[in-house]
């Protein structure tokens, strides 16, 4: 019986690593986050100031709380060319149930955060914090010129220093992307903790401060290819800037009606082809007949210039492009590996020989 000695060498792998790594060993882990005291009470509705959401032990120095853990998803979201900072707190002892690796459920009082700065000043800071079963608070933050406070925004355009018009998300625009998952949080999540790139808070860290309720036999993923030698840093970017927010399988997701799915599938990332993904599945090939682009095909192998999908990440206005909210400017170097992805594929082989139509699938919408 070999059994026997490998599970107890597990255990006291176990044993050690939570030795060292001890979820109260943590400076302030085992403490809730402390409110100055002239906040209210935790309530149903966001606080009216940043500093009442607990983030700043001193705003003025701009101390984050002890408790407050930053990270950083391996591929962010573009907000055209802000820098973006993300912190989490989970309450004392809070453990997230990732028994679904694509929908984490989260222990009531979660908050995260994440503050927005252009050329190095901070303008606005985003809150999600859950404060019962099935119910989160979202709000933004927006920051005074000094930078000594910040106070809660309901969206809209406000402009910078340099004359420049910068928008903060109204709640229905934060809705639109976060609503792609059921617990609403997009980033903070198996797929982008566990590739490289992630920092901070990572999966691999989480594991071993006994913070998720299932260990992934693997916290270090690794996307496959298929064929072209460019498939993982662009399925990467799509996931997070298309599949997290609204083309998911997640009904209520805004894009769920067009059936195109972007979002990765962690307990694939093994470095598998990836050939059969549901990425490839739902675009390569694939025609719309939403009434705005109808016959289009999402992506034509070897032509990203026919590729619907490339045409709106690259171009920006209303009803031309994608993301459709939130930005007004293209991600140009990340847009550039979506279209050799697209340009490596080989064309189909009835269109490569006889310019025939390539075979194509047809689904609701974009
Ligand atoms: C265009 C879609 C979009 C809009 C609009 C949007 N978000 Fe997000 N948000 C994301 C994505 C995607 C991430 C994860 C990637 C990242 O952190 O860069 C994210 C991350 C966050 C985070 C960090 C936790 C997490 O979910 O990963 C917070 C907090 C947040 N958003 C709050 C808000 C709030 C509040 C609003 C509205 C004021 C808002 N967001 C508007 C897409 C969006």
């Amino acid at each position: 019986m070999t059994v026997r000695p490998r599970i107890s060498l597990v255990l006291l792998l176990g044993a050690v690593a939570a030795c060292g790594r001890s979820k109260s060993g943590l400076d302030g882990e085992d403490v809730p986050l402390v409110l100055p005291a002239t906040c209210a009470d935790d309530t149903d509705l966001p606080p009216a100031d940043l500093v009442c959401t607990g983030l700043y032990a001193n705003v003025d120095a701009k101390v984050t709380a002890p408790r407050v853990v930053p990270y950083a998803p391996a591929v962010p979201l573009w907000s055209d060319g802000a820098q973006k900072q993300r912190w989490i707190n989970l309450p004392p002892g809070g453990v997230i149930d990732n028994s679904n690796p694509s929908e984490w459920v989260f222990p009531i009082g979660t908050k995260l955060w994440k503050e927005f700065s252009k050329e190095g000043r901070r303008i606005e800071t985003r809150l999600w914090q859950k404060v019962h079963d099935n119910y989160w608070v979202d709000a933004a933050y927006v920051w005074n010129s000094d930078e000594s406070a910040a106070a809660l925004s309901a969206g809209g355009d406000m402009t910078l220093d340099d004359g420049s018009t910068y928008h903060v998300p109204t709640q229905d625009e934060c809705q639109k992307c976060h609503r792609g998952r059921t617990e609403h949080i997009l980033g903070f999540e198996q797929v982008l903790l566990g590739l490289p790139g992630a920092t901070g808070l990572t999966l691999d860290e989480l594991v071993q401060r006994e913070q998720l309720s299932d260990p992934p036999p693997s916290t270090m993923f690794e996307i496959g290819d298929d064929g072209t030698g460019a498939a993982a840093p662009a399925l990467a970017w799509l996931h997070v800037n298309c599949g997290t927010t609204c083309h998911n399988d997640n009904a209520n997701s805004t894009g769920y009606a067009a059936g195109m799915l972007l979002r990765l599938d962690p307990t694939l990332l093994d470095g598998r082809p990836t050939d059969t993904f549901d990425q490839l599945r739902t675009t390569v090939g694939v025609t719309v007949n939403a009434p705005a682009w109808n016959g289009q095909t999402r992506i034509v192998a070897g032509a990203p210039d026919q590729s619907l999908l490339y045409q709106l990440i690259s171009h920006r206005g209303t009803g031309m492009q994608m993301p459709p909210i939130a930005t007004s400017i293209v991600d140009e170097d990340d847009v550039a590996l979506v279209e050799n992805w697209i340009a490596q594929m080989s064309p189909p082989a009835s269109t490569a020989s006889s310019g025939a139509q390539p075979e194509t699938a047809v689904d609701a919408g974009m």
